[in-house]
């Protein structure tokens, strides 16, 4: 895509705060002008992203989509599905990934039951996939939001715990154990987070095999510490006002930066302006990287891959166009996988 000749349709979530908040401003005031699709879970802030874009002169649609329930990821998609059918939004360029959460313990649940952190940001990632994929135009790239703490504790300024892998169906189920110290559980929730990092890493290379055999991209941009964002939300009020008053300050280092640098790296890679060749790439803060090598893991990969189509074709999507009319005969997705189940398609 060149950005003099073409105006790209972008589709950003979780627009309202953080670092995709910074991520809508860098997209408003970006010399491609783009069309926006905005998708995030409250009405009140959605509105307020779609106010904010129309009136920097942007075409820009909201969505409600909330990822801790697989029938509201249905429903958005429906709607994303709609405004591309009829002609009112083109097939999308970029799709910037962004939304993601992170809880102080592993004892929230998503609306189908797995834990919460799980559940945004991989199961609903990869829903999210399924349905956005006959959307994308012939060239769609899209963006998934990686984190350094699927590397571990050392490698994430020992902020994070490091991940303990386990088999999907186990990292589903939310801590049921009798609860223990704050310590205790935010200790598991950061477990979790870091955990749910190097599930969303991991299945990011078969979703990038499927996607580049029809000749679209996927990478995953990795934002670096960005202190100060909601991301740690429910901490006591002496973390919460250090995380945003002081670890800001922390910006100036290796591996940490601002909302604003971050989104100016992530929608230059979003955009094809910078890394226009990588596909199946891991972009930490503009720089590419390499994801840790476990993520490759062939079993790992099957085994996740396998879960998840189970756990989204619960969700039931009639109308999402299937994704195997555009992929080569005999690309069923991951070994051992015969059919490729799009949410809905079981
Ligand atoms: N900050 C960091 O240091 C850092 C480092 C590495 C990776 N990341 C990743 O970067 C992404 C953005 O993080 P951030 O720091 O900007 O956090 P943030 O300020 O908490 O923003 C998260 C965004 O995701 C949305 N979101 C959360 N749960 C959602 C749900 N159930 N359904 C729909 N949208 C939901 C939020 O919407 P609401 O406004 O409604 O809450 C918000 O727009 C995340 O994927 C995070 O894991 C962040």
């Amino acid at each position: 895509m060149t950005q003099s000749d073409i105006t790209p349709t972008v589709l950003l979530t979780g627009p309202t705060r953080g670092i995709g908040r910074a991520m809508l401003h860098r997209l408003l005031t970006h010399p491609a002008q783009p069309r926006l699709v905005l998708l995030a879970r409250d009405r009140g802030s959605l509105d307020e992203a779609v106010a904010a874009a129309r009136a920097a002169g942007a075409d820009a649609r909201g969505i409600l989509l909330d990822l801790a329930d697989l029938d509201s990821v249905r429903s958005a998609l429906e709607k994303v599905a709609a405004l591309v059918r009829s002609g009112e939004v083109a097939t999308i360029d970029a799709a910037l990934l962004n939304a993601g959460g992170q809880f102080l313990d592993r004892r929230h649940v998503s609306a189908q039951g797995h834990e919460l952190t799980f559940a945004i940001n991989v199961v609903a990632q990869h829903a999210v996939l399924q349905g956005l994929v006959p959307l994308l135009s012939p060239t769609g790239h899209v963006v998934l939001a990686g984190s350094s703490t699927h590397r571990g504790k050392r490698q994430s300024f020992g902020l994070v715990p490091d991940p303990f892998w386990q088999e999907p169906a186990e990292l589903a189920i939310p801590d049921d154990t009798p609860p223990g110290t704050f310590r205790a559980e935010r200790e598991r929730g950061g477990v979790a987070y870091a955990t749910s990092k190097l599930a969303l890493v991991t299945l990011s290379h078969p979703w990038a095999t499927r996607l580049g055999s029809t000749g679209r991209r996927l990478n995953v941009y990795d934002p670096g510490l960005v202190a100060g964002t909601g991301l740690v939300r429910g901490m006591p009020a002496y973390m919460d006002w250090v995380w945003r008053n002081v670890m800001p300050a922390m910006a100036v280092l290796p591996g940490a930066t601002t909302p604003r640098g971050t989104a100016r790296h992530a929608v230059a890679l979003a955009l094809g302006e910078r890394h226009r060749d990588r596909h199946d790439a891991y972009i930490e803060i503009g720089r590419e990287t390499r994801a840790e090598a476990v993520t490759f893991d062939a079993g790992r990969q099957s085994r996740l891959w396998a879960w998840l189509q189970d756990a989204t074709g619960t969700v039931g999507h009639p109308d999402i166009p299937m994704v195997d009319r555009e992929l080569p005969e005999g690309d069923g997705g991951m070994p051992g996988e015969s059919t490729h189940h799009p949410i809905g398609q079981r």
